[in-house]
């Protein structure tokens, strides 16, 4: 983990209440695909966890949704404007687990996923995405992702793509998979989870510390208590007691 002050170089509206900032300095500490960072938003006492959408050594973007006051705040955020930042957060994915990886992502879920697929696309691997969300509106980023993933689209009402969520989809159609990797709403989640224990889930908690000091992400998995900021994001599907 490293304290740095990042600049912020693009803040552009994406999608619904969707913006994607990217944010230039040393962001070398960012090792996986699936790590967050934390951000300081001026006038917040508690920092704001963001996962990694894209990294390299002197850059980091992410993907983020207005929900509260803080976000709110940083969708006014300017170009050119610093950011007290702590990067390198969060165990992150472990690409080594799939030879045929399938993605699985609700909502603002599809943020961390943009870093996995980069992975896996420099290793020659297309991997299959099964991309949710509520309307079509809150569906971003979907050009860029129809030509690096074998896509498939959800949406609740039907708008657009699979009428339905992700599990729904995946228990009426058949993907060849040895391992997935997901990230959304907890009630998809859990879906996930008991649909197949051959994967991992990427988690959200209310967080204070973001680096294990506070104790205050703690969740119950089978394996005894673990943080989220620090044992997680990621964990195992058969872990995981909801
Ligand atoms: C590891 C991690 C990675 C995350 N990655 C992303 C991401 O890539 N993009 C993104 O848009 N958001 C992400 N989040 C969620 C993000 O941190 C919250 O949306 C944000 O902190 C809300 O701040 P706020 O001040 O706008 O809202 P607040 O005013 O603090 O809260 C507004 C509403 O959001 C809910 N909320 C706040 N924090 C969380 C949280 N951590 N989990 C679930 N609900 C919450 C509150 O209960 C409340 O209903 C992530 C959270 C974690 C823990
Ligand atoms: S947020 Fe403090 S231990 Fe996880």
């Amino acid at each position: 983990m490293k304290n740095v002050v990042l600049k912020i170089e693009k803040n552009e509206r994406v999608g619904n209440d969707i913006y994607l900032m990217r944010l230039t300095g040393d962001t070398s500490d960012i090792k996986n695909p699936g790590e967050f960072i934390n951000i300081t938003v001026p006038g917040y006492y508690l920092r704001r966890p963001i996962s990694v959408h894209r990294f390299s050594n002197n850059y980091v973007e992410i993907l983020y949704k207005v929900l509260g006051n803080g976000t709110l705040s940083m969708s006014t955020f300017p170009v050119g404007m610093e950011l007290d930042c702590l990067v390198g957060l969060g165990n992150g994915f472990d690409i080594t687990k799939a030879k045929k990886p399938l993605l699985v992502a609700g909502g603002i879920g599809i943020a961390p996923m943009f870093a996995l697929i980069d992975e896996f696309n420099k290793l020659g691997i297309k991997p299959t995405l099964v991309y949710g969300s509520q309307c079509k509106g809150d569906l971003v980023l979907v050009e860029e992702l129809s030509k690096i993933t074998d896509l498939r689209l959800t949406t609740d009402n039907g708008e657009c793509g699979f009428h339905g969520h992700p599990v729904k989809y995946l228990s009426e159609n058949q993907i060849d998979f040895d391992y997935y990797y997901s990230c959304g709403p907890l009630r998809m989640l859990e879906g996930l989870a008991n649909y197949s224990h051959n994967g991992c889930l990427s988690l959200e908690a209310r967080m204070g510390c973001g680096f294990g000091a506070c104790m205050g992400c703690t969740i119950k998995t089978t394996n005894g208590n673990k943080r989220v900021c620090k044992e997680g994001p990621v964990f195992e599907a058969d872990e995981v007691i909801f």
